[in-house]
């Protein structure tokens, strides 16, 4: 059994923390929200993730699992400590290390003799020096140890991960970190810090510059009369492309595309090279939200101002709670400055948004439906799929849907009165 601490009690810390728990570590997890380490101690977990409730109750109850608020205390006598902090996009576009950096500092004096500082949070080539200035302890490695899992299936994906990447400059730094997941089968690409971290932003670009590439291609598709679900098939199948990532939607979004993908652009400008294929994949992604707000307002009429629109999903993606960076969001945005009234519904919100104080938040999808002259889909939730099309239709003012996700079925949709439209479908 090793002693950790993970410093940062978020999507990708607590996730660490409960499955690290589950090997069967002594893990402890911090985070400066004393609300949300309240909430952790007493087993409630404050995010919406699959499988994560019962590992965190799990580790409270065979005593491998704890959380405190004091980071100085947490790191005492463990062996591995686990930065999974915020590195939010800083107005320059470049990642905001300023958290990694405090943690750093205060834990620095902290930590025991030739331990190790594992850096999970997706950070900038060249962190992993910056941890160690900042940590002001020579005696201590600094790894990086970027997380590829998703939100909505983060302890799946922590548990089968495609692959683990260790960056050290030292290797047997690294065999004491890759002995820690010795439970999990999967191929581990021992490198150099620098490469790590450049992994990491390189897959997230890539995944983007998928999204986009077939968001484009909807688009082609809705020009000449083909559709995308037949493309994205047909291509998907060749094992040179795979089926991954190929959905057409509103525009990718979250809490890490869009930072990520900023962050590359500028490190890459930083170090003398223009990524004018990353901005372009950015460039399409804005297109995208505007692509089907434009549909949604054609639906309408021509116009959307001072009347009725409703949206079904405000969360980044289905499965998740998030809603930083949400292209349903961001719809619910332009919508608003194109003057409509906005209805919102959303499984997983039901305190007002913060930033959203003009929408009336439903909590219920029907309610979201009532006057309105159009609906957005923006949210794949499931749930969506198997509404009452024929009370939704009641309630509205005229039929008509825009299915930002191609989640339902236009055929239907048209046999209940509805006007629909959906992206990349003739
Ligand atoms: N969310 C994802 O899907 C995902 C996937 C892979 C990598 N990442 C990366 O992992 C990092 C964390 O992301 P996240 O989504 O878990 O963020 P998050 O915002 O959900 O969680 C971060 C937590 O760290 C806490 N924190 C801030 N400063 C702290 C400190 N000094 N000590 C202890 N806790 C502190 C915050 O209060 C917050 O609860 C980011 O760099 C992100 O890019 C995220």
């Amino acid at each position: 059994m090793t002693r950790i601490a993970v410093l940062g009690a978020g999507y990708v810390g607590l996730t660490t923390a409960a499955c690290l728990a589950h090997f069967g570590h002594q893990v402890i997890c911090t985070d400066v929200n004393e609300e949300r380490i309240a909430a952790l101690v007493n087993g409630v977990v404050p995010i919406v993730e699959a499988e994560l409730p019962e590992l965190v109750r799990e580790g409270l109850s065979n005593g491998l699992l704890s959380f405190s608020t004091d980071n100085a205390d947490a790191v005492h006598g463990v062996e591995f400590t686990f930065l999974c902090v915020p590195t939010p996009q800083s107005p320059s576009g470049r990642a905001d290390m300023s958290y990694i950096e405090a943690a750093a500092r205060e834990i620095g004096p902290h930590l025991a003799r030739e331990s190790i500082v594992v850096n999970k949070s997706t950070v900038p080539v060249g962190s992993t020096k910056v941890v160690e200035r900042a940590l002001r302890r020579p005696d201590v490695a600094v790894l990086s140890n970027p997380e590829f899992l998703r939100e909505g299936s983060a302890v799946h994906d922590f548990l089968h991960p495609d692959r683990i990447v260790i960056g050290a400059e030292s290797e047997a730094s690294a065999v004491r970190l890759s002995a820690l997941f010795l439970r999990l089968s999967a191929p581990v690409v021992v490198t150099d810090p620098a490469s790590a971290e450049t992994i990491k932003y390189a897959a997230n670009a890539f995944l983007a510059t998928k999204v986009s590439f077939i968001n484009a291609v909807a688009a082609l598709c809705e020009a000449v009369g083909a559709d995308v679900r037949q493309v994205a098939l047909g291509l998907g199948y060749d094992r040179r492309i795979g089926p991954e990532f190929l959905r057409p939607g509103p525009g990718w979004g979250g809490s890490c595309f869009p930072k990520d993908t900023a962050a590359l652009i500028r490190i890459a400008e930083d170090a003398g090279y223009d990524f004018g294929l990353l901005a372009g994949v950015v460039a399409v992604n804005e297109e995208q939200h505007q692509r089907v707000v434009a549909k949604a307002v054609e639906l309408a009429g021509g116009s959307v101002q001072d009347r009725v629109v409703g949206v079904l999903g405000l969360t980044f993606k289905a499965g998740t709670d998030d809603m930083r960076n949400s292209p349903a969001v961001e719809i619910v945005r332009h919508l608003i400055r194109l003057g409509a009234i906005v209805k919102a519904y959303d499984p997983t919100v039901r305190e007002p948004v913060a930033g959203l104080d003009d929408v009336e938040l439903c909590q219920d999808p029907y309610a979201a439906c009532e006057g309105a002259v159009v609906m957005v889909l923006a949210t794949e939730w499931d749930e969506f799929r198997w509404l009452d099309f024929d009370k939704v239709s009641g309630l509205m003012e005229r039929p008509a849907l825009m299915d930002c996700r191609n989640l339902l079925e236009g055929a239907m949709l048209r046999r209940f009165g509805f006007e629909y439209k959906a992206v990349g479908i003739p």
